[in-house]
C-alpha cells in the first residue's frame, strides 16, 4: 500500500482540538517537567504530555503530583495519570480536569516494577477487562477527551495492543499511542514500528507511534512502517526541547529555519528557573543536573566549546547562580569554537 505523504494526511484531532502537526513530546517521569514542556511547546511540538502522575496522590492533593500535572501557559494541557483502581483513577481525572487539564492520558505503558507491581502501567495489559474498567471510569469522570498510551503487549506471546486499542475506541477514547516494545523488553533492543501496524488495522482512532525516534528520518520511517498518524519522541529530546518541533516541521515538508540561538538560550534559562521556582534552590539544582548535562552535550554538538572539567564542576554546584551563567553562555558566540 502506498502511504500518503505525512503532510497530505488529515490533521490529528483530539476531541474538538486539532493538532497543528504530527510530532508529540512523550511523557517522561523526571524529565518532562512543566518548564521542559513549555520549551517544547514554544519550539513547535504538536502536543506535550505531562510526566505520569499517580492518580491517587493527585486526588489526595499531594503537592508534588500537582507540580507534575501543571500545565499553565501550555497550548494544550495534557495530564497523564497512572493508577490501578477505577476509584482513584476517576478521582484523579476529576482533579486534573478541575485544575485545567484539557486532555487526560492513561498510562498503560510504564514497565517500572514500582508501577507494574501495583498493577498499573503496562501490567494493565495483562488483564484487559480490568484495563477496560479504568478506561470507562476515567471517561465517565471527565468531559475532556481521554487518550491511552500503551506498549505492544506484556511479552512476545501476548501482543494485545490491537485488542486494547479496539476497546479504547469502543469506549469513546480520542487517541492511542503505542510504544513499539513489549513490557518485558523494557528499553532493550529496537522498537518495532512495523508491529504497530496491527494496531492501525484494529482501530480508526488517531494513532501515534513511539520508540527510538530521534529525528525526521526515523519519524518518516516509523510512520511508513506503522501507518500511524503521528510520532512521539521521548529520550532523544533530553537537552533538545526544540527537536519535536523540528520533526513536526519536517513531516509537513516545511523548511527548517536557521538555529535561533537567542531562543535556545532563553528556553534553557526559563526551564532552569522554572525548576528552581518549583522545587526551591537546593532540590531544584539537583533535579536540574540531568538537563544541564544534556544541554551542554547538545550545545557542544552544535559547536560550543565545553571543557569536561568545567562541566563536572557545574554539575556539582549547589547554588543556581553559576549554573545559570553557564547555561546563558552555552548558545552564545563566547562559546563558539
Ligand atoms: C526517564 C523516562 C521516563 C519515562 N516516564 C514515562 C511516563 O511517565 N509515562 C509514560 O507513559 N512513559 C514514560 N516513559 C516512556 C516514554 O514515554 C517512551 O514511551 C519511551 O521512552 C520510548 O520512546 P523513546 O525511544 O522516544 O524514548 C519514560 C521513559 C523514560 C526514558
Amino acid at each position: 500500500m502506498h502511504e500518503l505523504e505525512a503532510s497530505a494526511r488529515k490533521p490529528i484531532t483530539l476531541g474538538s482540538h486539532v493538532l497543528a502537526g504530527r510530532a508529540l513530546l512523550a511523557p517522561m517521569s523526571g524529565i518532562t517537567d512543566h518548564g521542559f514542556r513549555m520549551a517544547a511547546d514554544r519550539f513547535g511540538a504538536s502536543l506535550v504530555v505531562s510526566e505520569m502522575v499517580a492518580a491517587d496522590q493527585l486526588a489526595l492533593g499531594d503537592e508534588e503530583s500537582r507540580l507534575r500535572a501543571e500545565g499553565e501557559g501550555i497550548a494544550l494541557h495534557v495530564v497523564q495519570l497512572a493508577g490501578c483502581g477505577p476509584g482513584p483513577m476517576s478521582e484523579g481525572a476529576r482533579v486534573a480536569e478541575a485544575s485545567g487539564a484539557q486532555v487526560i492520558d492513561i498510562n498503560m505503558g510504564c514497565p517500572a516494577k514500582r508501577v507494574t507491581g501495583g498493577w498499573s502501567g503496562s501490567a494493565l495489559m495483562r488483564d484487559l477487562a480490568h484495563a477496560q474498567t479504568l478506561i470507562d471510569a476515567v471517561r465517565d469522570a471527565v468531559s475532556v477527551p481521554v487518550t491511552l498510551k500503551m506498549r505492544l503487549g506484556w511479552d512476545e506471546t501476548a501482543l494485545n495492543a490491537p485488542e486494547l486499542a479496539r476497546r479504547a475506541e469502543d469506549a469513546g477514547l480520542a487517541l492511542v499511542t503505542v510504544h513499539g516494545r513489549t513490557r518485558q523488553q523494557f528499553y532493550k533492543g529496537q522498537a518495532n514500528w512495523a508491529a504497530v501496524r496491527a494496531v492501525r488495522e484494529a482501530t480508526r482512532l488517531p494513532l501515534i507511534v513511539n520508540g527510538d525516534i530521534a529525528g525526521p528520518q526515523e519519524a518518516k520511517a516509523a510512520l511508513e512502517a506503522s501507518g500511524a498518524d503521528g510520532v512521539m519522541l521521548g529520550r532523544a529530546t533530553l537537552g533538545r526541547p526544540w527537536l519535536v518541533g523540528e520533526v513536526a516541521r519536517a513531516l509537513e515538508g516545511m523548511p527548517e529555519p536557521a538555529i535561533d540561538f537567542a531562543a535556545r538560550r532563553d528556553a534553557l534559562l526559563a526551564h532552569y528557573e522554572s525548576l528552581i521556582a518549583a522545587f526551591g534552590e537546593k532540590k531544584g539544582v539537583r533535579h536540574a543536573r540531568k538537563h544541564v548535562a544534556a544541554y551542554a552535550e547538545h550545545a557542544a554538538e552544535a559547536g560550543a566549546v565545553v571543557e569536561a572539567a568545567e562541566l563536572a564542576e557545574i554539575l556539582q554546584e549547589n547554588t543556581a547562580k553559576r549554573v545559570l551563567d553557564f547555561l546563558a553562555a552555552l548558545y552564545s558566540p563566547a562559546r563558539a569554537a
